[in-house]
């Protein structure tokens, strides 16, 4: 009834944790077993360490947070030696989310991890909004996507995933070049640049001035992103963007995604995955869905008006 298939990689169910809200390693399964999960997703590494952003790196806002981590870790080749090995083997579907800082860096990062054993697929994170430039010079430009995606498949045979920016002016054009590139999924959205303000200060909340916001608040940009997106392409298209139950799940399939992440949710509940999950089956029975794959993709909408004057 939940089984969902990513191109090569098959699901038990549609729920992936989001990178960077549900851990680095094994502090994913203090909560529950991360076996329940569809695939457990960890948070970004990069090739060389990173300190991360200046605290404040969470704000609250209506409806979700405002975050600029700045993607702190231990840099690839310390996470494998110390970090991997108490992951591996954690969930049925692992996925590294990585991201290079430069363009040379990708395959770099890639090679690092070869075909690793206990990986089941790469996540290419081209979309932070926190890091210098925000990594938007990557996600906004089909060619710059397409060549990453060529760059890392020439060092690993790993799947790969792309996740995707909302401020990409053509959204799915760059998700068509991820998955002529070789791409086996797109994931979208990341956060919205967002700004939180002190107005008696004069300054922004977070440390670095501006964030990426996640959460409800961004829930109907994401349905529509990712709507257009799966018109556009043939990979499957995977949901991030405010989901906290699991009718907020369906809605992603029935838009077009084949399976979604979640983030923020579990950063306020940690056991909101597995209770996510536990919900599924009752929707769907009650809506006589014999299967969550039915849903995907099944979004119409109503004809158009006819034009003023016309009958
Ligand atoms: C961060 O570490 O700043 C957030 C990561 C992301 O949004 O990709």
């Amino acid at each position: 009834m939940l089984d969902v298939r990513l191109g090569p990689l098959h699901l038990k169910n549609p729920v992936i944790s989001a990178s960077g809200c549900f851990g680095q390693g094994a502090e994913a399964a203090t909560f529950f077993d991360p076996r329940r999960l569809g695939a457990l997703l960890l948070k970004t590494i990069t090739l060389n360490p990173r300190a991360g952003n200046p605290p404040p790196r969470i704000v609250e806002t209506a409806g979700g947070i405002i975050n600029s981590i700045g993607l702190p870790n231990k840099g690839i080749d310390r996470y494998l030696a110390e970090t991997f090995p108490e992951v591996v083997g954690l969930a049925d579907c692992l996925i590294l989310n990585v991201a290079g800082e430069r363009l040379e860096e990708w395959p770099r990062l890639a090679a690092c991890i070869g075909d690793r054993a206990g990986i089941d697929a790469l996540e290419l994170n081209v979309s932070c909004p926190n890091v210098e430039q925000g990594g938007l010079p990557f996600a906004r430009d089909p060619e710059v996507v397409a060549r990453i995606v060529r760059g890392v498949a020439r060092e690993t045979p790993l799947p790969l995933i792309v996740k995707l920016a909302p401020e990409a002016p053509d959204l799915p054009a760059v998700a068509q070049a991820a998955a002529e590139a070789g791409a086996i999924a797109v994931s979208l959205i990341n956060t919205i640049r967002a700004l939180a303000v002190d107005w008696r200060a004069r300054r922004p909340l977070l440390g670095y001035g501006f964030g990426g916001l996640s959460g409800p608040a961004i829930k109907p940009v994401a349905l529509r992103l990712v709507h257009e997106v799966a018109r556009a392409v043939a990979i499957p298209v995977i949901g991030i963007g405010g989901i906290q139950d699991a009718d907020d799940v369906l809605e992603f399939m029935v838009a077009g995604a084949s399976a979604v992440q979640v983030g923020t949710a579990s950063l306020r509940d940690p056991l909101a995955m597995p209770r996510i999950i536990d919900e599924l089956p009752e929707r769907l029975a009650e809506a006589g869905v014999a299967h969550v794959r039915d849903l995907v993709g099944t979004l119409r909408f109503p004809p158009a008006p006819p034009a003023p004057g016309r009958p």
